[in-house]
């Protein structure tokens, strides 16, 4: 009897896909061994068409010996357009025994040559020549007639704008905001919806609704809308097989209808406007009289190229009861749902016909009480209902979403807000693959703000805030946190499909634009948010192990590198051009977003970081020639660097805590020099009163360079700092997300100026990776988590904490606790075909037990050697439990 098992298996990251296009999709799985120490040495890979492996298989990779067991691309005969393969895994151990087939799973693809495939016509409603008609939403319909018993039946769908798809008057799925957010004029994706129980035999009906979205809603403080386009179009092609093997195919053409209707405004930053006396029931069944209904115009297709969607859906992924309705001083009715969420609210309500009910949706109350909207700026978040009467009647938006944790309601009576109104928790619907907790309960509550800083930013693609007239892909923002995002939930397909925009909106010069998808009104070329292109692709190999990303981005790294370097007249410096710099660090002058960090120096640096990782990228990926190219260029960087920003005697010659913190995060100084200038960051620290002055760009490595200089006891004491300015604080101050500012409400309970005051915004939540890495003690050692460095830091101020990551390969958790302070307790599990070094705090490895026994005498504990401080040792799969002397 084998006592190991193959598990999980996933394609491209996700289990069961419906609708990829891609020719080599990449397989993984895990490994359950009852054994400590399991490392695999061989796996056959069988896939097939049928679920029971019965006839011919498609492919069999026959017995490959290797350890590996993620991302291995499917290599047999071309795949076909819609087609379902199921595939199964055995693998072998080191004693050539092997498991028995794992479950099947499998992976749908969807259309592999669009152009030809997709034939459906594109279809938009004849332009409305009243202003106040262009608002309206719009709603499409055909019917067809089945004649036999269906079997499977797929739709595909894609919009200009977003759209819902109805079939027979039931959504064909649970998934929002579709099409999602690309660089719609490059790019745009098609949805895969299983509509097999939907459709019947006999008459069908098909509706579609249509809203302006990210295509033709507003977007930006500008007050401008249209960016990507001014029509709102729809294409749909559903295939339908029979059980006598036929097929149906139904596709938009000019015989569908189209009308407005009750949804007679709905923007993303504004809300909706709903008219309910407007419904016409059964608009989306069969039989519906559309007599009066337009007939469509047929739209030119699209110059963007149609991909499948590779990220998961949005999704309704938890419903929040309101905590409290508070009266507030100036006499407003507002709901508390207790948590600043990003959604909206879904109400039932019993009321005359014509009664107006208006949600208004707020961050904060102002330190009177009452509602505050003004950091909003020009966004409305105002939901309005008008009641149809009689019985009850229920509403949620369809393509708008808010930013909230107060709403302000008119025209619904007391009694009926708490129970019948509720909170819609919506974002990308990542699986959760991180956890951490310690002793210190603020801490804990900090680790709560950041997941739902990155739930109520993850919608689609990362945003820098979710309320005001912004919710815009910040590459910055989303370079300084991908790190602590994918300790938390797998990211990889969510990145995978921003970077490919991020490519696409690449211009030629290589600049990258400061948000993706890119719009005109935002600017291009900062340092530190342009290094998005390089920094998250590389990170994402990293925490994931895959080339694959690497590879689909290396022109784009590539070109930001070289944009760098044609910047100014001098190669190796870029001390040219517009940048945001340390962006709100506490250090900036009098009326400056910008700390006072020099910005050359923060170009430079980054330069220096992202040509470093262009060079170990060209040597992932096996390119010696650029490799070579692109060390040299980092050393010659270094020098510029170094002449211009470090004193002859080897200080950092702007005495700010981001210079300090970037010089030593990204090796630019020599290593003699290190130690010293480690030590002055830690005094400029401790000379503010354990603060940091640190902005957008050095907060995120802070933490992590006084812990790898030995200071982790100072960097435990500002994240344990509750004074301004710290991560702490905004806790104290009972923020249930991640703030914009340190202070964004002060002390006194007054606001940071209007004009730039989020309440959910996650870079500073990038402290988390810090809390995996160091307090929880999960790090990688090799690519995606092959080898992992356990490794935490225990610290008096602390007296327990947890951490746990799902990794491609498995979970990894560690979790470490006090005993009277004399001992320490430390459980660590790691999952088969992995190995982790272990280093803790005890000088004689004499000292350390496990399970009781002495370490050099355990099964799957090795190499155990001493270090300068503590005691190092590699152990195989499996749960240990340590315990050594504090
Ligand atoms: C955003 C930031 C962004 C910044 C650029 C702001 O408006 O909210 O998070 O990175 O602009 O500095």
């Amino acid at each position: 009897m084998n006592n190991f098992s193959v598990t999980n298996l996933r394609v491209n990251y996700r289990r069961n896909p419906l609708g990829i296009d891609d020719y080599k999709p990449r397989l993984s799985w895990e490994i359950i061994s009852e054994k400590r120490g399991f490392i695999q040495s061989a796996y056959q890979i069988e896939v097939a068409t049928e679920k029971g492996f019965q006839s011919e298989a498609t492919w069999d990779s026959g017995i490959i010996t290797t350890e590996q067991n993620i991302h291995i691309e499917y290599s047999g005969p071309t795949l076909k357009s819609r087609t379902r393969y199921y595939f199964r895994v055995r693998v072998w151990d080191n004693q050539e025994t092997a498991s028995d087939w794992s479950d099947p799973s499998f992976w749908e693809t969807a259309f592999l040559t669009p152009t030809e495939e997709l034939k459906a016509n594109w279809l938009t409603a004849a332009p409305r020549l009243n202003a106040a008609d262009q608002d309206k939403c719009d709603y499409l319909r055909t019917e067809f007639n089945i004649p036999g018993k269906v079997v499977s039946a797929r739709a595909y769908a894609t919009s200009l704008g977003l759209y819902r798809l109805f079939v027979n008057g039931m959504p064909a799925d649970d998934t929002l905001f579709n099409p999602g957010w690309t660089s719609y004029n490059k790019r745009l994706q098609y949805q895969t919806y299983d509509v097999t129980s939907l459709i019947q035999q006999g008459v069908n009906a098909i509706g579609c609704m249509v809203g302006n979205g990210w295509y033709k809603g507003y977007l930006a403080w500008e007050g401008d809308k249209e960016f990507f386009g001014s029509r709102r179009s729809v294409m749909i092609q559903i295939h339908i097989t029979l059980d006598d093997g036929s097929e149906s195919v139904i596709m938009t053409d000019g015989s569908w209808r189209v009308s407005t209707g009750p949804l007679l405004m709905s923007e993303l930053y504004h809300g909706e406007y709903y008219d309910a006396r407007l419904e016409r029931a059964g608009w989306a069944l069969p039989g519906f009289a559309a007599d009066d209904w337009e007939k469509v115009v047929v739209h030119a297709v699209p110059e963007s190229v149609l991909v499948a969607q590779e990220n998961e859906p949005a999704r309704v992924t938890e419903i929040i009861k309101p905590d409290t309705v508070i009266i507030t001083p100036q006499g407003d009715t507002v709901i508390d749902m207790g948590q600043n969420m990003v959604g909206w609210v879904r109400f039932s309500v019993t009321a005359e016909a014509g009664t107006v009910i208006t949600l208004e949706h707020a961050e904060v109350l102002d330190r009177d009480g009452n509602f505050y909207t003004g950091n909003l700026r020009s966004a409305k978040q105002t939901v309005t209902y008008i009641c149809r009467g009689g019985e009850e009647e229920s509403y949620e938006p369809y393509f708008s979403f808010q930013g909230f944790r107060y709403v302000k309601v008119t025209g619904v009576s007391r009694d009926q807000l708490t129970n019948q109104f509720s909170g819609h928790v919506i974002h990308t619907d990542l699986e959760m693959t991180g956890s951490f907790r310690c002793s210190d309960e603020l801490v804990n509550q900090l680790q709560q703000n950041i997941i739902w800083g990155q739930r109520g930013n993850f919608l689609d693609i990362p945003t820098d805030c979710p309320q005001r007239d912004e919710r815009l892909g910040w590459t910055g923002d989303a370079q300084v946190f991908i790190r602590t995002s994918a300790y938390n939930m797998n990211v990889v397909p969510f990145f995978e499909k921003w970077l490919k925009d991020l490519a696409a909106d690449q211009e030629t010069d290589g600049r990258v634009p400061h948000v993706i998808p890119d719009i005109p009104a935002a600017g291009y070329g900062s340092s530190a948010w342009g290094d998005a292109a390089v920094i998250c692709p590389w990170t994402l190999y990293q925490c994931y192990g895959d080339t694959r990303v690497l590879e689909t981005q290396y022109a784009s790294m590539k070109a930001w590198v070289e944009y760098m370097r044609r910047q100014g007249d001098n190669e190796y410096l870029w001390n040219t051009g517009f940048h945001f710099g340390d962006w709100l660090g506490l250090d900036a002058k009098e009326n400056s977003y910008t700390g006072s960090t020099p910005k050359d120096l923060i170009a430079t640096a980054f330069f220096a970081h992202s040509t470093d990782l262009l060079a170990k990228t060209a040597s992932t990926l096996n390119n010696t020639e650029d490799e070579k190219e692109y060390r040299n260029l980092h050393k010659k960087i270094l020098s510029a660097f170094r002449t211009e920003f470090v004193t002859p005697s080897g200080r950092v010659a702007s005495p700010t805590q981001t210079a300090y913190v970037l010089a030593l995060m990204f090796d630019l100084l020599e290593e003699k020099d290190r130690p010293r200038v480690a030590k002055m960051l830690a005094e400029h620290i401790e000379e503010n009163g354990i603060h940091l002055t640190t902005g957008f760009v050095g907060t995120p490595y802070l933490n992590l360079v006084l812990s790898r200089f030995g200071y982790t006891d100072l960097a435990y004491k500002l994240l344990l700092q509750t004074e301004y300015p710290s991560w702490l604080f905004s806790v104290v101050q009972g923020a249930t997300t991640i703030w914009e500012h340190w202070d964004g409400i002060k002390q006194d309970g007054s606001f940071w100026s209007d004009n730039m005051n989020s309440y959910n915004h996650y870079a500073y939540g990038a402290i988390g990776d810090w809390l995996y890495q160091v307090v929880g003690g999960i790090d990688l050692k090799k690519p995606g988590y092959k080898e992992i460095l356990i490794r935490p830091q225990i610290s008096e101020h602390l007296s327990w904490a947890e951490a746990s990551y799902n990794s491609i390969h498995g979970n990894i958790s560690v979790s470490w606790k006090k005993f009277n302070e004399v001992s320490v307790e430390m459980l660590v599990t790691i999952p088969a075909n992995t190995l982790a070094e272990v280093i803790v705090p005890v000088s004689q490895y004499t000292e350390i037990r496990e399970n009781g026994v002495q370490l050099d005498q355990v099964i799957g504990v090795a190499q155990v050697k001493p270090m300068e401080s503590g005691c190092s040792f590699n152990i195989g799969s499996g749960s240990y439990r340590f315990t050594f002397p504090i």
